[in-house]
Order: structure tokens, then sequence, then C-alpha cells
């Protein structure tokens, strides 16, 4: 076992990481360029990512209550879990294994599906406004259809993913960058304890300054499907957004995010995460 350390919004904290994955250096070269990377031309590029206002208070309101009413009916189809009197901030409080956790999430993964109250899809037109290109759930190259995932991270928990870009899965495996841009919407319990951390700038570094696994990884004993960044230009620090209710975080798919800790006491925090392509 080794220990990596990182910084969010200057708080330390070490994470213990299985020794059989090893780190490396990349290519010297930038993966995010004009054909890569379909944020190039948005006038927060150099930052990598922004807040952007989205919905008005009905339409907020009207977004939680219907993942409220949809994670109640899986809570009640899934376990015996008394759901009244049940919000999302208190998720925790109704959900106290990892057991019953993991079946909620094994739901909560596909908004798409038939399980939630929300029509998803009237989304799109309001990304595109904000952005000025067309965009599409379909990827592409594999033709399958992007998923809407409800993250759901309980107080003080194991519930995020290391820090990574979404752009190395394509680039590893397929040798290919997918055109593709990040979205995260935040639902409730979203604090400057709980916000999801970005790396400013991270997507202009070149490979040759980022120090990280190849495929998956393993940190604190838990498989992850990306890879941990240790490293990059020698630093290890990220800063929270401040995206609000009835905001999107927009990001570039080529930049450092993760390690969305939910450092508050009493408060699951739910977020809406996906990605979009360029049509
Ligand atoms: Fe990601």
């Amino acid at each position: 076992m080794s220990v990596i350390s990182f910084f969010v919004d200057g708080e330390k904290r070490d994470f213990t990481t299985s020794d059989s994955q090893s780190f490396s250096l990349g290519k010297e070269e930038v993966l995010s360029q004009k054909e890569t990377d379909v944020v190039y031309d948005q006038p927060w590029y150099n930052e990598g990512y922004t807040e952007s206002d989205f919905l008005n208070p009905d339409e907020y309101n009207a977004l939680k209550d219907g993942l409220t009413e949809s994670v109640k009916r899986i809570l009640r189809e899934e376990t015996v879990i008394n759901t009244e009197g049940f919000n999302l901030e208190n998720y925790h409080h109704y959900v106290k294994s990892n057991e019953d956790h993991f079946k909620v999430v094994s739901r909560t993964r596909d908004l798409f599906s038939d399980d939630f109250n929300f029509p998803v899809m009237t989304l799109l037109p309001r990304l595109e406004k904000i952005l000025n290109f067309k965009l599409s759930d379909i990827d592409p190259k594999t033709k399958e259809k992007m998923h809407i995932i409800v993250r759901i991270n309980r107080p003080q928990s194991n519930d995020f993913n290391p820090p990574h870009k979404d752009v190395y899965h394509g680039v590893d495996i397929d040798n290919y960058i997918p055109l593709f841009v990040n979205f995260w919407i935040p639902v409730c319990g979203s604090t400057n304890k709980s916000n999801l951390p970005v790396v400013p700038k991270s997507h202009l570094l070149s490979e040759s300054k980022v120090l990280r696994t190849i495929g998956g990884s393993e940190v604190e004993g838990n498989k992850y499907r990306v890879c941990v960044i240790k490293t990059w230009d020698g630093k290890n620090e990220l800063i929270r957004s401040k995206v609000k209710y009835g905001q999107v975080l927009i990001f570039s798919s080529h930049l450092i995010h993760g390690l969305a800790l939910n450092n508050e006491t009493d408060m699951t925090r739910v977020a809406l995460e996906f990605r979009l392509f360029k049509a």
C-alpha cells in the first residue's frame, strides 16, 4: 500500500492506493485542441469550465421533486425502508447500509429509464442554447445512448471518483478522442464542502506533465473504471466549483476533476452527471 495525497480547497486528504498500479507520464502533447475539444470556442475555454444559469426556481424545484419521488419509489421497490418523511438531503438517515445504497445506485445510474419522474430531454435544448451548438445523446462511434447519472453522495462517504479526465477512457482503450462535453447539475446538499472539485486550466497541460494510471484505478480499496491522476505539473491541488442550484457546471472532457468528497456532516449531496456529444 502507498499513500497519495490531494488538496481540495487547501485541505489535505490522504488516500491509500494499491502498489500493483503504476503511474506514468504521457507524451509531449496537449490533447485538448480545436479538433478534439468541443468547448474550444467557448469564452471560458481557457479555464476549462463554467457555471451557467440554467433552470429558474420553479424548474429547479420540479427537478428536485421529481427526483425525490423517483428515489422514494426505488427505495420502496428495492428495500424494506420506510420512506415516510423522506427527502434527498436526509437520504443517509434512510439508507444506512452500503448494501441498500448500492441497490439504489444501480437503478439511479440510468435517468432515461422509466424509473424517473423528470422529462430529461427538455434539458437538451437549454444546454444547446448555452453552448451555441447542437448536442446529441448518442455516441457517434458506439451508437449507444448516453445515460444521465444521478450521483448520490452520502456525507463523509467514499461515493466519488478519484481525480481523472473523462477523455482518457477513449484515448487509452480506443486510441480515439470522443467529442463530448461534461455537465454536472447540483440537486441538493451542494455546498462549499461537497461540490465537484476541478483543476482549472488542467486541459492545457502537456500529457508529459500528467502522472497517472492507464485504464482503471484502485483507491482506498475501491476499484474504479477511471484512471487516477496523481500529479499534474507536479501539483495535486483541486478547487471546488461554486456551482449553485439552478446552474449547471459545464466542463471540458479534457479537464481534471473528481474527488467530490462530501465533507458535510449531515447532508447527502445529489447531482446529475452526464455527457453529451457535439451533433
Ligand atoms: Fe468524470
